[in-house]
């Protein structure tokens, strides 16, 4: 069983998705703790009404993003986590923090990456008027979202769409792809290889070099 540890900032959904699979045998893990950078979310109380220890650490109370990132990993370390689940977590990693957990941390990303790295991801696809927008489990490097792909989910944009509704049908889609990925890897089925490719039961998904 895989010790897990999840990062959010905000209501939690993804972190509920997984609390989920954990419950119906899906995921073999558990959550060792959920770390916030924000007191307050709806995702906190998530987790306590999980019985899932809460930890929060306010970025504004450090003077810089190595500071608070140093606390976040001591906080982290307290529980030896296999896998670090960023879910919803909204501050931007410093170097130091995504090499301590590379191989070991997940991120999901609310567009087809490469496309549309940041924030704004529904409204820049409507923009541009693509046919398809979707979302993204990836393991996490130091480019921001830039890191190999572990699994997505493309949804066929429609004339209807707007901003809300794109991001309704992404966040239910958010749901059932990121317990599988995280079920990949509590299963030792996903793995990222020294050389930076993605791996799934042996074989090549995500070439190194994405
Ligand atoms: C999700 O849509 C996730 O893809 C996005 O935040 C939302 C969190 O929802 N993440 C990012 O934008 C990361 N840059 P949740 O708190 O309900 O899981």
């Amino acid at each position: 069983e895989k010790s897990i540890v999840v990062l959010i900032s905000g209501s939690g959904s993804n972190l509920q998705a997984i609390i989920d699979a954990i419950a119906s045998g899906q995921i073999n893990g558990r959550i060792a703790a959920v770390l916030s950078n924000k007191t307050g979310v709806f995702g906190l109380e998530r987790a306590r009404a999980a019985g899932i220890p809460q930890i929060v650490i306010n970025h504004n109370d450090y003077d810089s993003r190595e500071h608070f990132d140093t606390a976040m990993i001591e906080a982290i370390d307290t529980y030896t986590p296999d896998l670090i689940v960023l879910a919803g977590f909204m501050r931007i990693l410093s170097a130091e923090f995504v090499r301590h957990y590379q191989g070991r941390m997940l991120n999901i990303h609310p567009s087809l990456l490469p496309k549309y790295k940041g924030l704004h991801t529904h409204q820049r696809a409507l923009d541009a008027g693509d046919a398809q927008h979707g979302c993204t489990v990836h393991f996490v490097t130091e480019e921001l979202d830039g890191g190999p792909l572990a699994i997505q989910a493309p949804l066929d944009i429609l004339p209807t769409d707007n901003a809300d509704s794109l991001q309704q049908r992404i966040h239910h889609a958010e749901h059932n792809i990121y317990p599988l990925a995280v079920e990949w890897f509590c299963a030792d089925r996903l793995a990222l290889s020294v050389s930076g490719s993605v791996q799934l039961d042996g074989s090549i998904l995500q070439p190194e070099g994405y």
